[in-house]
């Protein structure tokens, strides 16, 4: 059972979700954990990644490492994101296994599941029809991602390799690039651009109709850990959806945004550029039923996210 002396290791700590797993971890007193960043672990190398954990046998794998970004990104370059998600997950999961850990979270994506999957989408709607165009190599790589880790269990009977699926996630350390950022942090860098040039609109891409289930890196922090400590008996043979439960329209998101930074001008909407999915919001119940919850508002987590971004503008702004 994870305990406060455990051996952690958290892979890609230096991400946003990475580094919000930390956080929560040293802020609950474990003491022994391991991180490398990516140019001292590179984890599509097999063998350092075999003697890494030959060397440090952790007892406990965060792996949020991984190759992410926007469509952008995800158009140019399919075969990145799926050769280096495969390798990274393929890599970690054998070393895992032949150095025995204790249990592994693997993260996968809401874009696995199919473009018009029933609303709130249900863990078994997996598979069961097209997947968006844009993200499918990423997308092709996850599903793998979650199917090994369900074949380790079946094969090694035990139920080590845990798949969590966490909707949007936002928070401190996210990507702010324009070409290459998710939806909010966008917006949060549109809008403080436009109030600090003295804009009197910002012009923002698509309708504002779709709505998106945002949960802050902290919240899926504090739900990995918190399944890491659950009793075995408990843990299924199975992915687990993680979001809020309730979603926002872009719309929404922007005019509270607007608010948090100040902005003063109009929202316009280009409504000739895509919107995507209509909506993406999970169902989580199974989840939650373990007895979990998230704590941080949607409004709280964008405030927190601002204030991170004003701090560390210079460094994030390219
Ligand atoms: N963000 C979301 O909304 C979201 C939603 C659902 C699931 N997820 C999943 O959660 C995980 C973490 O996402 P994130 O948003 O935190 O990503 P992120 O901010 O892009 O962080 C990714 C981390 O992985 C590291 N990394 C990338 N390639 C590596 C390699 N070859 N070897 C070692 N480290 C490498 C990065 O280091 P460098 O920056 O130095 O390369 C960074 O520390 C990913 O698997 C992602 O698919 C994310």
């Amino acid at each position: 059972m994870l305990d406060k002396k455990s051996k952690i290791y958290v892979a890609g700590h230096t991400g946003l979700l990475g580094s919000a797993i930390i956080k929560k971890l040293n802020g609950s007193g474990y003491s022994n954990i391991i991180a490398k960043s990516h140019s001292e672990l590179d984890l599509t190398d097999r063998k350092a990644v075999d003697d890494f954990f030959k060397k440090e046998k952790p007892e406990y794998v965060f792996l949020a490492a991984g190759l992410t970004g926007g469509i952008i990104a995800n158009r140019t370059y399919p075969a990145d994101f799926f050769n280096v998600n495969i390798e990274i997950q393929s890599n970690v999961f054998q070393s895992a296994l032949k150095y025995d850990i204790k249990r592994l979270i693997f993260y996968g994506s809401s874009c696995v599941y199919p473009k018009n999957a029933l609303q709130p989408i249900k863990e078994e709607y997996l598979l069961s029809g097209q997947i968006e165009e844009t993200s499918e190599a990423y997308a092709a790589a996850k599903i793998s991602g979650i199917i090994a880790c369900k074949a380790y269990n079946n094969q090694y009977k035990s139920n080590r390799f845990i798949s969590l699926i966490p909707n949007s996630i936002y928070g401190p350390n996210d990507n702010f690039d324009l070409e290459n950022s998710h939806v909010l942090s966008a917006l949060i860098r549109k809008i403080h651009e436009a109030k600090i040039n003295g804009k009197d609109k910002v012009i923002l891409w698509g309708s504002g109709n779709p709505r998106r289930e945002f949960i802050f890196s902290e919240d899926v922090a504090a739900a990995s850990i918190f399944i890491m400590s659950l009793d075995e008996d408990y843990i299924k043979n199975t992915h687990y959806n993680i979001g809020t439960g309730i979603d926002y329209s872009i719309k929404e998101l922007a005019e509270m945004i607007s608010g948090i930074v100040g902005f003063k001008g109009n929202i316009e909407w280009e409504a000739s550029k895509p919107d995507g999915v209509q909506r993406k919001l999970l169902d989580s119940s199974k989840f939650l039923s373990l007895g979990f919850n998230t704590a941080v508002s949607l409004e709280k987590g964008v405030q927190m996210t601002y204030d991170w971004y004003l701090n560390n503008l210079r460094n994030t702004v390219k």
